[in-house]
C-alpha cells in the first residue's frame, strides 16, 4: 500500500518484495523502499515495526527469506557485513561501536588501517582524517584525542566521518539524535544534510517527527512489518504521520486527499491502486 508517486531521483538502492521471519515473528512482510542519490529517506513506524530489521537486511546482518536488492543499478545479495561495506553501503548503528580509549584518527580507521610498506601510515590517516571532518563541517577540536573526551554529537559525528571511510554511495543511520540534546541534534542533522549535498542516498531511522520533519526529502513508514505509507515531507503533517505510524486513520490516502481539497492545495499524489 504505498501512497505518494515521487519523483525519485536516480534511483541508488531499490528493495522490493522483502520478507524477513524470526521464529514465528514475521518482521518484514512484502517491504519495498527505495532511495534515489541526493535524497534523504526517513524510515519511521512504531516500536517493533520492522525499521532496524531492514536496515539490518541491507547491511547484510540477516538474510531476507526472499525479494529483491538493487544497488546502483545490478540486482545484489548483500552476504554479510562486509560485502554491503564493499558494495558502498554504510551503517551508523545505534550503539555507535566507537573504542573510547582510542583517538578520533585510530577510530575512523578501526580494522581499515593506511599502511606505508611495514608502517601505519599515521600521518597520511590523520591528513584525511581532516579531510572527512572538513567535508562534514565538523566540529570536533583535535583528531589526537580520545573518544572518551567527546560530547555525543562529537561522537555522532566521528561516527558517520567513519561511514565514509570507504566513499559509500548509501549511508544509513540508526536514530543518531536519539540520546542528544538540542543544539547537537541541530549539528548531527546538518550532517545529514552535508551527506544528502555529497551525493549520497541517506536512510534515517528516527523516533523524532520533527527531526525526520526538519532533513528528509521523503517518509516511509512501517507498520507491523508492512509499508503502512509513504509521504513527500514538505506536503505532510505531524498528525499525518501519527496517524499512518499508529494506524489511526484505516485510509491514510483517503484522510490526506481530503485534507488537500479541502486546503485547496495542489498534491502530487496520485491514489494507490
Ligand atoms: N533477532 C531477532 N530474533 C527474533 N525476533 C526478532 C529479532 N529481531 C527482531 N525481531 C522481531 O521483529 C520485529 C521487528 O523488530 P525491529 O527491531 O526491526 O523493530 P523496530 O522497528 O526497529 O523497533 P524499535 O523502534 O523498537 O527499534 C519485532 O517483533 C521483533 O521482536
Ligand atoms: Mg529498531
Amino acid at each position: 500500500m504505498s501512497t505518494v508517486a515521487t519523483p525519485v531521483r536516480e534511483s541508488v538502492l531499490s528493495l522490493t518484495g522483502i520478507n524477513k521471519r524470526f521464529g514465528a515473528v514475521q518482521a518484514l512482510s512484502d517491504v519495498s523502499l527505495e532511495v534515489g542519490a541526493g535524497e534523504v529517506v526517513a524510515l519511521v513506524g512504531d516500536n517493533g515495526a520492522g525499521k532496524s530489521t531492514l536496515v539490518k537486511v541491507i547491511a547484510g546482518v540477516y538474510q531476507p527469506d526472499g525479494g529483491e536488492i538493487t544497488f546502483a543499478g545490478r540486482r545484489i545479495s548483500v552476504g554479510g557485513p562486509s560485502d554491503a561495506q564493499a558494495l558502498g553501503i554504510a551503517t551508523v548503528f545505534q550503539d555507535l561501536a566507537l573504542c573510547d580509549n582510542l583517538d578520533v584518527v585510530a577510530n575512523l580507521f578501526l580494522g581499515q588501517e593506511w599502511r606505508r610498506g611495514a608502517f601505519i601510515d599515521e600521518v597520511g590517516m590523520e591528513k584525511e582524517a581532516w579531510r572527512l571532518l572538513r567535508t562534514l563541517s565538523a566540529k570536533i577540536p583535535s583528531v589526537r584525542i580520545p573518544i572518551a573526551g567527546l560530547s555525543g554529537g562529537q561522537r555522532q559525528t566521528v561516527a558517520i566521518a567513519r561511514s565514509l571511510v570507504g566513499n559509500p554511495q548509501v549511508v544509513m543511520l540508526d536514530e543518531p539524535t536519539a540520546a542528544l540534546g538540542v543544539a547537537q541534534t541541530a549539528e548531527v542533522l546538518n550532517l545529514v544534510e552535508r551527506l544528502r549535498d555529497q551525493g549520497l542516498g541517506v536512510i534515517l531511522i528516527s523516533h523524532n517527527m520533527a527531526d525526520v520533519q526538519a532533513v528528509s526529502d521523503r517518509i516511509v513508514v512501517l507498520r507491523l512489518g508492512r509499508n503502512a505509507a509513504e509521504f513527500v515531507t514538505s506536503q505532510t503533517s505531524t498528525s499525518e504521520l501519527v496517524a499512518a505510524i499508529t494506524g489511526a486513520s484505516d485510509n491514510v490516502v483517503t484522510a490526506r486527499a481530503q485534507k488537500s481539497a479541502q486546503q485547496g492545495a495542489h498534491s502530487k499524489e496520485t491514489p494507490d491502486e
